[in-house]
């Protein structure tokens, strides 16, 4: 019973923190962490290990779009961004235990099977299981404040190799049945096309022609961007 008191506290704080934007206290490092609370210990490598998950390129976006599932866009805060956009707030917020997923809550609330404890919370779909277990995987692989730079090949972009990942990663935690932002909704393969054609995708991507940059704040990473101007280009094809 104490323990549901506990999490009920932690999702609270997690709403009240990500949603205002208050600074947050900084918990120092436990003697178990490796990197702990240091932000400036970034690892950055050219070319992305397959095997490895990066914190930038993978755990960031995805909890910035599950960050958006909670409510947390009205006008103030989807522009300002959101506390979950720097790597301290997530370790300690999220009391995050280096190469201890089990152990670690930020786990523990979005593999929760009980819905009423579960993050996000509904109506919002929980994360799916590739989501999850990339998360653990970051986690067991030392929670690193990591990047990568790909090469960024756009010569074969194909709608489900490449395009539909960036809509799942970077989009759909806001823009699925639940939450639809803006009346936006990105799940399937005819909505993200038509979204493409009419121009539209091009504008919030870049935040042109009268449209919001998206996502919010940040905006995708450059490689992201080249393969969905590719996939434009081409004519939005379901390939
Ligand atoms: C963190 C939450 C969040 C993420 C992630 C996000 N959006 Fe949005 N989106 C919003 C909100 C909030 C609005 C409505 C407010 C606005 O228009 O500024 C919106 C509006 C939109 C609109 C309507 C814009 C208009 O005014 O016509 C489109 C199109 C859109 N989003 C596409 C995307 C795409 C594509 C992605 C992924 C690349 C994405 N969004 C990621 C929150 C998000």
């Amino acid at each position: 019973m104490q323990k549901i008191g506990l999490q009920l506290i932690f999702m609270v704080i997690i709403f009240m923190v990500a949603c205002t934007h208050e600074p947050s206290e900084t918990v120092e490092p436990g003697p178990g962490d490796n990197n702990g609370g240091d932000s400036g210990d970034t690892t950055q490598v050219a070319g992305c290990d397959p095997d490895t998950v990066y914190f930038k390129n993978d755990i960031l976006p995805l909890l910035q779009s599950s960050c958006g599932t909670m409510g947390c866009h009205d006008a103030g805060t989807a522009t300002e961004g959101i506390i979950l956009t720097d790597y301290e707030n997530i370790i300690n917020t999220g009391d995050v235990e280096p190469f201890d997923a089990e152990s670690s809550d930020i786990y523990e609330v979005i593999t929760e099977t009980d819905t009423d404890k579960r993050m996000p919370p509904p109506p919002n779909n929980p994360l799916s299981q590739e989501q999850i277990t990339m998360v653990a995987t970051w986690i067991n692989q030392g929670a690193l404040n990591n990047s990568c730079e790909s090469d960024c090949d756009t010569t074969d972009v194909t709608y489900a190799s490449m395009v539909a990942p960036v809509f799942e990663n970077f989009c759909l935690g806001c823009h699925d049945q639940a939450t639809a932002n803006g009346g936006v909704v990105l799940e399937t393969y005819d909505q993200r096309a038509t979204l493409a054609n009419s121009g539209a995708l091009h504008g919030v991507i870049n935040g042109t022609n009268g449209y919001p940059l998206m996502p919010p704040s940040n905006g995708l990473p450059e490689c992201e961007i080249a393969i969905l101007e590719k996939w434009i280009s081409d004519g939005a094809p379901n390939n």
